[in-house]
Formats: structure tokens, C-alpha cells, sequence
């Protein structure tokens, strides 16, 4: 299997802003004062800093303090003039895609094995074979599955993300910003159980579809990407309905 090595978060390479305007502040709080108004796609770079009293993170600049909420980062080696190739991508909170890059491969997940919500679903070319084999195993042995999400364009994310910012607070660890989601790659898909008991809950991994994807996933080379282990490092919740195919 293909691992990316995750780099160095504190990378100098620049962030960018993606909201209308971001701001530099005095200190790593909201309330505290702003030193000067960033514009929407500003860069500015810093090192990334949690505050342990809020569980905010920040981006700690010579100047002063960026909320990391409103700032993303393309690493160089996802801008391709072409599709990027699958395993090769780079992408965390850290790392992410131009926000309109579009994989250029993207083919349709016939509507039998998704949930019936009117959404798109989609996903690349190579993924689909591999997801659909995996599907229709799990069905044989009587475990039915389905796709609640696929593919995500940047822009969508973008909306998804200020959504739970809104809900959850800055401090949220359950959405990508736009360009950090793993679902722009067209490989990823979140699924559920037949009769969507349990959607985007930590108890799918008890449901029969959760227990059949943790022993059955990677033979069609799909992995998990957040576990409970790993969610100091990715900087996400673990997400028992996320998966992302590397390629068999
Ligand atoms: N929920 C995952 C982290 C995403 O938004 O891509
Ligand atoms: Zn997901």
C-alpha cells in the first residue's frame, strides 16, 4: 500500500485566506486586538499554534496570531495541470488541493447503492470498480452498505465547513476546510448502514457494515483514514464511515 509521509506542518510555505477577510490578532483569541485586516487571498505564514485554553488553532505569525479557520494551504506537489495522481495525493489540515481543483476522471455511482437524498454522487474512474466489488461482496455475505457522500467539489466543502463552525465552534475537529477534504479527490466515500441507524455516528463501527468494512475494506484498497489512534495527528475526530482507496 502507498503511504504519504505527512510533512512538516510548520512548513514556512505560505497560507492563504478564503474567507472575505481574516485578520492578524494581538493575542491567540478572537476578542483580543487586531493588528492588521488580511484580505481574501492574503498569504501569510507562521507556525501553527493550539491555544490549550480554547482548543483553538492558530497560526502564529512574527506579527501576531491568524485563525487557522480562515486560512488554507496548497501543498506543491497537488498543482497538476492534469488529474493528480491516486496514492500520490497530499492532503490533511495541514496540506491541502488548489479549492477548484477537480479531478477530471469523475463517473457516477449508480443511485442503487447510495442513500436516496437527490445528491450527486460521484467518484474517479478507478475508485468506482473497486468501491462497487466491495459493496457487492459485503451484499453477498448479507451485509448491505451504502454511500451517504463521495465526491466533494472545493466550494461545497467550503460550505459544509463554515456549517459546523457555526454549529461546533473554531475549536470543531469533525470538518476539512475547503481544499483539506479528502472527499475533493473524488476517491473517498462515507457509508452507512442499509437503514441509515447510525450515520456518521462512532457506533457504525459496531453495526455489521462497520465490523464487515474494518475486516474486508483494504482487500479493495480502502483504508480508513481517521482512527481513534490517529486523531492527534490528523486533527480530526475518528470517523468510522470515512474511507479513501489507495489503489489495490
Ligand atoms: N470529515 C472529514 C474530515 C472531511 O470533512 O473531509
Ligand atoms: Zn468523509
Amino acid at each position: 500500500m502507498t503511504r504519504i509521509i505527512i510533512p512538516d506542518k510548520n512548513d514556512p510555505h505560505p497560507w492563504s485566506v478564503f474567507v472575505a477577510e481574516s485578520a492578524i490578532h494581538r493575542d491567540p483569541l478572537v476578542i483580543s486586538d487586531v493588528v492588521r485586516i488580511l484580505p481574501h487571498g492574503g498569504e501569510v505564514s507562521g507556525t501553527v499554534y493550539t491555544n490549550p485554553d480554547t482548543d483553538e488553532d492558530w497560526l502564529a505569525t512574527g506579527e501576531g496570531f491568524v485563525p487557522l479557520t480562515t486560512v488554507t494551504r496548497v501543498h506543491p506537489g497537488n498543482i497538476h495541470s492534469a488529474t493528480i495522481p491516486i496514492g500520490t495525493e497530499i492532503i490533511d489540515r495541514w496540506w491541502g488541493l488548489p479549492i477548484g481543483y477537480i479531478p477530471d476522471d469523475l463517473v457516477d455511482i449508480p443511485a442503487g447503492w447510495c442513500i436516496n437524498d437527490g445528491k450527486e454522487y460521484r467518484l474517479r474512474q478507478v475508485a468506482l470498480p473497486a468501491l462497487l466489488d466491495m459493496l457487492e461482496a459485503a451484499a453477498s455475505e448479507g451485509v448491505e452498505i451504502r454511500v451517504l457522500s463521495s465526491w466533494r467539489p472545493g466550494d461545497y466543502q467550503r460550505n459544509l465547513y463554515m456549517g459546523a463552525i457555526e454549529r461546533m465552534g473554531r475549536n470543531q475537529r469533525a470538518s476539512a476546510p475547503p481544499g483539506h477534504s479528502e472527499h475533493q479527490l473524488g476517491t473517498v466515500v462515507d457509508l452507512c448502514d442499509v437503514e441509515e441507524k447510525e450515520v456518521l455516528t462512532a457506533a457504525f463501527s459496531d453495526t455489521p457494515q462497520g465490523r464487515w468494512l474494518a475486516e474486508h475494506a483494504g482487500e479493495f484498497g480502502f483504508f480508513r483514514s481517521y482512527t481513534d489512534e490517529n486523531t492527534a495527528r490528523t486533527g480530526y475526530i475518528s470517523e468510522p464511515w470515512h474511507w479513501r482507496f489507495w489503489g489495490r
